[in-house]
């Protein structure tokens, strides 16, 4: 039996991310290769023109997947009964702005948009906020959309997960769908902290843990986690544009899993409301490994976390903080 329509929504869709993104959606990418989709666009009036345009392109790609397309500049007809909500809409940093610089622009966009997804999206539509400052976001949207339960409100970090990833199977030359488990902790900045202590190689005699494999615990301490946080910083030095396509194949990876689930033995990493677990404060959108199932995911209990980690996991979850703070004082 064919299955049920699901409406995706993607802000800022007439964006790079947005133009690498939706063509992934509409093949199936993000939610499966037999899910027939509707693809929502929204983008800002100045936008409209170029928008149409990947509305036209979209038509002319011929996806046998995609069943509608809904391209406008109007939130609430963007909005209206998505199950899926994926938030690109913003403004992007550019070369030599800090991440705070966007914070003032973004806030109050997650803000507003919050009261339109609560008020018109399908009951139990998933979001995921990429736009940056993306945990702060996120929070925003969770906090001006109450009646939005707070597990279905999360942020993009498996991008920085999946270069974790990347960077190991590149020191080891190994292929990178054999290396697991690295875990992205706290905010989607250069403060977060990419840890691989539980991560593992899958090696022709068995799994074997990165650390054991690397054997260089200084370049696992040092240039590995800077090289993870800045990358995002390199590649607009580079493109002078943000990472886009990188971005776009993440967030089909972080609703895949969420809404398919995570394989069995393997965690992802994503940004969701902290409940305290690893003494992270309570009420922090903050990068988690987490497990889905179901359609709900759970944070991974139980890890060992040395003095090392300890510091860079609160390192990150301070600074969240101020973000927090900075972001409400923003918006009053
Ligand atoms: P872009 O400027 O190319 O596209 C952003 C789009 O959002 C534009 O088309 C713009 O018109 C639109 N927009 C602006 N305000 C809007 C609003 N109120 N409603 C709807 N649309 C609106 O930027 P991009 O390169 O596609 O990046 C988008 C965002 O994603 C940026 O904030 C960027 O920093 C962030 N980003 C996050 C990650 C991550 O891993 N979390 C990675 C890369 C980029
Ligand atoms: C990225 O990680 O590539 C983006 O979030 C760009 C940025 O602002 O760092």
């Amino acid at each position: 039996m064919a299955k049920e329509l699901v409406r995706v929504l993607v802000t800022g869709a007439a964006g790079q991310i947005g133009y690498a993104l939706v063509p992934m959606i509409a093949r199936g990418v993000m939610l499966g290769s037999d899910q027939p989709v509707i693809l929502h666009m929204l983008d800002i009036p100045p936008a409209a023109e170029a928008l149409n345009g990947v509305k036209m392109e979209l038509v002319d790609a011929a996806f046998p997947l995609l069943k509608g397309v809904v391209a406008t500049t109007d939130v609430v007809e963007a909005c209206t009964g998505v199950n899926v909500a994926v938030m690109v809409g913003g403004f992007p940093r550019k070369e030599g702005m800090e991440r705070k610089d966007v914070m003032s622009k973004n806030v109050s966009i997650y803000k507003s948009q919050a009261s339109a997804l609560e008020q018109h999206a399908a009951p139990n539509c998933k979001v995921l906020v990429v736009a940056n400052p993306a945990n702060t976001n996120a929070l925003i949207l969770k906090e001006f959309a109450p009646s939005i339960p707070a597990k279905n409100i999360t942020c993009l970090t498996r991008l920085d997960h999946n270069r974790a990833l990347g960077q190991i199977s590149e020191r080891l030359n190994v292929q990178v769908s054999d290396v697991k488990n690295a875990i992205i902790w706290g905010n989607h900045s250069s403060t977060q902290y990419p840890d691989v202590n539980h991560a593992s190689v899958k090696t022709p005699s068995g799994e074997k843990p990165v650390r054991e494999l690397v054997k260089d615990d200084g370049w696992l301490n040092g240039e590995f986690i800077t090289t993870v946080q800045q990358r995002g910083a390199a590649i607009i030095k580079a493109r002078k544009l943000s990472s886009a396509l990188s971005a776009a194949s993440a967030a089909c990876d972080h609703i895949r899993d969420w809404v398919l689930g995570t394989p069995e033995g393997t965690w992802v990493s994503m940004g969701v409301y902290s409940d305290g677990s690893y003494n992270v404060p309570s009420g922090l959108i903050y990068s988690f490994p987490v497990t889905c199932h179901n359609g709900d995911w759970k944070i991974v209990q139980g890890l060992a976390i040395d003095e090392f980690s300890r510091k860079k996991l609160d390192l990150t979850g301070a600074e969240l903080s101020e973000e927090k703070e900075l972001a409400y004082s923003c918006l009053s």
